[in-house]
């Protein structure tokens, strides 16, 4: 699957999920923009890396959950390219809380970079790729169905995401571009400690009836598949990746297989 000759940003793409996706679009040829908000030095180091393999790499400051921030980052993308192919939503921020403590600021900090930032990034997205056939795709979490300790706002935002990639999948297909979500179990990054220590801490290891955590790669080959013509017929579906975590029923105990 040659992503040749392709552009590809993706947010959040210095770290993470989105690091490994970056390596994994830029080992198939495409060029990749990688946009972070905080952490520069660790997005420039993806570059690098993305570099090594060959192609080029951009690095962009944009916090998604800022609307000018977001038209910044695209006005800067059409001047210097004039177009794009690949957009990855996979920036995602959130208030760790049980839902009896989450207040105003805590909602909209988290929908605001997990979910209103998929529309603004795609609408501005679908305008440069205009006439090539692009491809959306963001990052969504079995959150958004499964009930965990507080996770409540990011999984309503990534129930937000995943019925606006349906949206988007209708809309945008007369344009040619196609739009999925990958939701991903745990998986070992910062967002998992943050969100799960204490239940890490205790042992509770979330292996899966695969035998194994799901890590970034994982993800990325699906997020890479849905990149590919291969997958030109899947339209906005969220391709469940948890190595059959939210099928299982535990009546036994779950064995680690290396
Ligand atoms: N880890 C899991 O278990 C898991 C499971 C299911 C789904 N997911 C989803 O997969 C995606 C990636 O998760 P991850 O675990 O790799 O997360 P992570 O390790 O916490 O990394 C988050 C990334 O998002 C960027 N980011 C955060 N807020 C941003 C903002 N306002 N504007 C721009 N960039 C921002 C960060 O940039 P900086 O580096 O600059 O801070 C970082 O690159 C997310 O959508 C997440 O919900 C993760």
């Amino acid at each position: 699957m040659s992503l040749e000759g392709k552009l590809a940003l993706v947010t959040g793409g210095g770290r993470g999920i989105g690091r490994a996706i970056a390596l994994k679009l830029a080992s198939q040829g495409a060029d990749i923009i990688i946009d972070f908000f905080r952490r520069r030095e660790t997005a420039e180091q993806t570059a690098k890396d993305i570099e090594a393999l060959g192609v080029k790499a951009e690095v962009i400051r944009a916090n998604v959950g800022d609307p000018a921030k977001i038209d910044e980052m695209f006005n800067m993308i059409g001047n210097k390219f004039g177009h794009l192919d690949i957009l990855i939503s996979n920036a995602a921020s959130g208030v760790g809380r049980p839902v009896m403590d989450i207040d105003i600021k805590a909602w909209e900090w988290t929908m605001d970079i997990n979910a209103r930032a998929c529309l603004l990034c795609a609408q501005r997205a679908a305008k440069l790729m205009e006439g090539r056939g692009g491809k959306i795709v963001s990052l969504s979490s079995l959150g958004s169905f499964l009930v965990w300790p507080t996770y409540a706002i990011v999984g309503v935002s990534k129930a937000a995401l995943e019925a606006l990639t349906r949206y988007l999948a209708i809309e945008l297909a007369p344009l040619g571009i196609c739009v999925n979500a990958v939701a991903a179990s745990f998986v070992d990054t910062e967002a998992l400690k943050f969100y799960f220590d204490e239940q890490l801490n205790r042992g509770n290891l979330p292996i899966t009836p695969a035998g194994r955590m799901v890590n970034p790669e994982d993800v990325a080959n699906v997020v890479a598949f849905l990149c590919s013509e291969e997958a030109f017929m899947i339209r906005g579906q969220t391709i469940i990746v948890d190595g059959g975590f939210s099928i299982y029923t535990p009546l036994f105990a779950l064995e680690k297989k290396d």
